[in-house]
Parts: C-alpha cells; structure tokens; sequence
C-alpha cells in the first residue's frame, strides 16, 4: 500500500497575496491499494465517493501524463485539513492523488515536475508548492507558463495558531470582492512588505513581522466577509502576536513567538468561539512525504 501524507497549506501570509504560502504541521493521508473493482473510495462523504473525487481525479490526470493505463485502485482519504477554510484542502487532495500515482508507477516524476501538474490542476501555485516542498515557498508562473519556486526556512522560535471559524467564505466571493487595479505606490508598499517579511520570518523576526505583514491588497476587504475579524485580531494581539486571513479565508492564522503565548491564543479563542476549530502548530519542513507499507 502506498501512503501519502499531505500537511495543510495557509495561503497569502498578509502581503504576499497569491505568491506565498506556508506548510503547517496539520496532516492528511490518502493510502492507494490495488483492488479488484474499477474504483472504491473511503473515508469521505457519500458524495464523493466517485469519478469526479479530487483525489482521483489528479491520479488519473498523472497516469495519462506518464502514459501509464489508470489501475483498478481502492482510495482511503484520512482527512484533517478542514474543507473551503483557505489551509489548502484542495491542494492537499491534487497533490496526494499526483504523488499517489507518480509512486504507482515507481516515481519517474520530480517534485518540480509534480509541482507543474499541481499547478495546471489547482490553477494556482501557492498552496501546492508548500505542500509538495514544505516550509515558506514563493512561487509564480514565468512568462513560458512554467512554475518558478523558492523556499525560506522559517525560524523554529515561530508558532502558529489556525483561528477555524465555524463558518465558509466562498473564495470566489473573496476574490470578487477586490478592486482590480492599485496604485503605483501601494504596488511598492506591497513589494517591499513581502520581500521583508521572507527575510523576517526566517529571521523569526516578530517585530519586524508584525509590521511587513500589513496587507493592501486583500486583507483590508476580505476582512469584511469575516465577521468576527476584528475580534480574532484582538485576541492575537493581547498575546503579544500578529494575525492574517489565511488563504481566501474564513481560517485565521496567528502567528507568536513562543508557546505560551500560542497557548494563551488557542485558549481564549476556544473561550470566546466555542465552536471553531483552534490548533497550535508549528512549519512543515518537509512537504508531502510518501510511504510505502
Ligand atoms: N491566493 C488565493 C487567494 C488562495 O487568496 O484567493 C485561495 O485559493
């Protein structure tokens, strides 16, 4: 049996809206067997239980890329990474299903290579390049369509605490709702921001976090389809530490330098959200890692 292990992906990180994003130590397994019938699929809802699973979907795509004729396969989906949050799901079920038939086949493709199929299929690569790399990635599409990648280590002093509403924001509507143009000098503002805070987050610089993270682009009308934005953001800061929308959001990501104060982070918001989902987490270092068992 092969098995994957996929971590969750936070999108954007304030400033580096559709470039960056981050791997966390939240984790999903899907195990790929042979199997007597066409397709069986576990471990997900009824509904998805078929031809059209992301999960299958990009096993297929990577079969019909290698040339490879698609096995009879039994899928099992160990899901933790909530669905529709902005941590990644759908790069987390694209980049299993591509990794789960690359090792199928005894794995002739690279993680870059995975990293094109991942892209062409989720359309964008910031969650997939941190889900297949790990760490901090900033990537973008050059000008021949290829994907172009790096990778910040980011400093281990740095916690994070997923702030999980109870509720969806549909990242259509999250990407609707921006303008379409900005000015020459919020362009540079957003620049240097984002260069900075690569630098300040290997750095595990919380300072210097705290203010190249201020967003122009996004966060300022994102974060009126959140309606318990400001009192996310209040928490984080009475901890000493800073927040973004993570991805299109509804999850919010916090980010502090020392345990305690995630720790404070995780138990005031279960105090005053009693129903959201709060982890305290740390970087993924290693991105998608497969097993055979
Ligand atoms: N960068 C994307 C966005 C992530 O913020 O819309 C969601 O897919």
């Amino acid at each position: 049996m092969i098995r994957i292990k996929v971590p969750a992906t936070s999108a954007n990180i304030g400033v580096g809206f559709d470039c960056m994003g981050l791997a966390v130590s939240l984790y999903s397994n899907v195990d790929f067997e042979p199997s007597k019938k066409k397709l069986e699929i576990y471990g997900c809802p009824e509904e998805f239980r078929n031809e059209n699973n992301l999960v299958y979907k990009a096993f297929v795509n990577t079969c019909d890329f290698l040339n490879e004729p698609v096995p009879n396969v039994r899928i099992t989906i160990e899901n933790n990474i909530p669905v529709a949050r902005g941590l990644g799901s759908s790069a987390f079920c694209i980049v299993a299903g591509i990794k789960g038939a690359n090792d199928w086949f005894d794995a002739p493709l690279s993680n870059d290579e995975i990293l094109d199929l991942a892209t062409n299929m989720e359309g964008h690569p910031d969650n997939v390049s941190p889900a297949i790399y790990g760490k901090l990635g900033v990537s973008f599409i050059d000008e021949n369509k290829d994907v172009q990648t790096v990778h910040f280590n980011v400093n281990p002093s740095l916690r994070f605490v997923t702030m999980i509403p109870n509720y969806e924001v549909s990242t259509d509507k999250a990407r609707e709702i921006l303008p379409t143009e900005m000015s020459y000098s919020e362009a540079i503002y957003q620049v240097g921001h984002a260069v900075a805070l690569s630098k300040a987050m290997e750095l595990g610089n919380l300072k210097l976090i705290r203010e190249c993270i201020i967003d122009k682009m996004h966060e300022p009308y994102r974060s009126k389809l959140i309606p318990d934005y400001e009192n996310a953001k209040n928490i984080c800061e009475k901890a000493n530490g800073t927040m973004y929308i993570s991805g299109s959001g509804s999850t919010m990501m916090a980010i502090v330098d020392n345990e305690k104060n995630a720790e404070k982070i995780v138990e005031n918001t279960k105090k005053d959200f009693p129903d959201w989902k709060v982890y305290h987490l740390n970087v993924d270092t290693k991105g998608a890692i497969s097993e055979v068992i």
